[in-house]
């Protein structure tokens, strides 16, 4: 299998083999046992994908057949999902706050406490080098999770469509989501066919696709009234100065025995991505996890909510419709393969599978209408917001998925959507699997419209457009 860099044929051979990075150095260290910890359920984009659907805690192979089943007798004829990374080692910019706030921990001298004592005799393992790469633990959540999707859909997951590079892979250029899409071929090819010795006879190509994966990097419009506006994310600035940030910030102050004014809520929130990361990457319930109630769990959650809900939610119009290539891109695919079961009964492509980030997601389910909350998050209503529907942890864990199932039915073609292998029903929609054209009426405005270039252009001082430069 070649890899595709926009594309060109760039890197050859694809080998399990090359899983070399620090996942494998800290093998020993992960999955130890331990149990779950009580804040689990509120780690936003960092949450394990077993918090959402925990039945896969017994079997991770296990699919809930009566819950996908369609009303009516169809066929499924085409998969498409957009997937996230598996889970990950904190970033460079993480560990960083990680050390910060570690530091400050153990440099009290009060040692014997309970807790103080725990977690100075906690071992810092993270360090720079491991900066956002997928750890084993995200492998097995692509390659259970390829398993689990091959199972529910076994027609369009046959060996031959594969050999014959019928089914499409499009990633992200970062290496989580390379490793990640490797996985979910390995979870195909290993796993659910049992292939032996078939690199020899398999030539088919991963594409690498930032315009479509990473949009929001190419989307001027977003990068500079929001990722460069300093006032975009006013709302998360002010939360952390509100009662209920500083509240937290003073009970984890005390409990580390230092003054409230030694810390920020940047680096409680370190403190609890330390415990988030310990159990995600070792299964551990760590002692930074007893620095937390479920009370003030929920209130960093909801620090985290607002900074996605601003930047890649509701919050700015351009964090949507900076997703406006992938959603075409989305409806192309389904428009051709209706148009090829319509002619001739049989579908060029079966499946396509998209892989890249939670900024990749959380704009296109935007873009779509899905988890809108009538009142927008702001700094002041956190307790207005305790019922919300956007809810990070919920859509956007790792390894998290949105699954279009189109199918063939008696008299016209349905679409069936999934968010992390449920069923999700469309805005304003009933019928879980609507007819194909209902689900075209509902967008028809994004699909006449909705044009990247337009959308994210920014128009120049004198008010004329910026021309693009081509550089020679
Ligand atoms: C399967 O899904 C249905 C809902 O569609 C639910 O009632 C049932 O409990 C689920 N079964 C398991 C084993 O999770
Ligand atoms: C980072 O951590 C890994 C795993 O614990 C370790 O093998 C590696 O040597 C560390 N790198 C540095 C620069 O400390
Ligand atoms: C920056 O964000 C603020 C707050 O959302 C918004 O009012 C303003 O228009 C943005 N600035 C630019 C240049 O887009
Ligand atoms: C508008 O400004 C750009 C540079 O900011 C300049 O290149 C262009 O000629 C100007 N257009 C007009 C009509 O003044």
């Amino acid at each position: 299998m070649a890899v595709v860099l926009n594309r060109h044929v760039v890197l050859l051979t694809f080998a399990f083999t090359r899983f070399c990075s620090a996942g494998n150095i800290v093998a020993n260290r992960e999955h130890q046992t331990g149990d779950i910890p009580a804040i689990a359920k509120y780690f936003g984009t960092k949450t394990r994908y077993e918090e959402i659907n925990p039945y896969l805690l017994n079997d991770i192979l296990f699919v809930n057949k009566t819950s996908l089943q369609l009303q009516q007798e169809c066929t499924p004829v085409h998969i498409s999902a957009v997937i996230r990374h598996g889970t990950r080692y904190p970033t460079a910019k993480n560990v960083k706050m990680m050390k910060d706030i570690y530091k400050i921990a153990t440099k009290t001298k009060h040692r014997g406490l309970g807790l103080v004592d725990d977690i100075s005799h906690w071992d810092m393992w993270y360090n720079d080098t491991m900066d956002g790469q997928l750890v084993k633990k995200g492998r097995d959540d692509h390659i259970n999770l390829a398993f689990r999707l091959a199972t529910a859909y076994p027609s369009l997951f046959t060996e031959d469509s594969f050999r014959d590079c019928r089914m499409k892979f499009i990633t992200s250029s970062k290496h989580r989501c390379v490793d990640s899409t490797l996985s979910f071929i390995e979870g195909l090819v290993m796993k659910y066919w049992k292939m032996q010795d078939w690199r020899k006879d398999v030539h088919c190509q991963l594409e690498v696709n930032d315009d479509l994966m990473r949009f929001f990097d190419k989307c001027e419009r977003f990068v500079v009234d929001v990722e460069e506006n300093k006032t975009a994310l006013q709302q998360v600035d002010l939360f952390k100065t509100k009662p209920e940030m500083q509240g937290v910030l003073g009970k984890v102050a005390s409990l580390l025995d230092i003054a409230a004014s030694d810390i920020t809520a940047d680096l409680v929130e370190a403190a609890f991505y330390m415990c988030s990361y310990d159990f995600s990457i070792r299964n551990l319930n760590s002692p930074w996890c007893q620095l937390f109630d479920q009370e003030d769990a929920k209130v960093i959650e909801y620090a985290n909510d607002l900074k996605q809900y601003w930047k890649r939610g509701y919050g700015h119009e351009i964090n949507s419709k900076s997703s406006c290539t992938l959603f075409h891109d989305l409806f192309r695919r389904l428009d051709k393969a209706v148009e090829e079961s319509e002619r001739s009964g049989m579908v060029s492509e079966p499946a396509a599978f998209q892989i890249g980030h939670a900024e990749t997601l959380l704009p296109l389910l935007s873009l779509m209408g899905f988890f809108k909350d009538e009142t927008p998050l702001t700094a002041d209503n956190f307790a207005q917001q305790g019922e919300r529907v956007f809810r990070t942890g919920h859509i956007v864990p790792y390894a998290s998925n949105l699954v279009f199932i189109l199918h063939r039915c008696e008299g016209s073609h349905r679409l069936q959507l999934l968010l992390n292998e449920k069923p999700l029903p469309f805005p304003h929609m009933d019928d879980p699997a609507p007819e194909y054209q209902h689900v075209k009426n509902l967008y028809s405005n994004l699909l006449e419209g909705c044009d990247f270039k337009k959308e994210c252009k920014l128009p120049s001082a004198n008010g004329t457009v910026n021309p693009i430069i081509h550089e020679l």
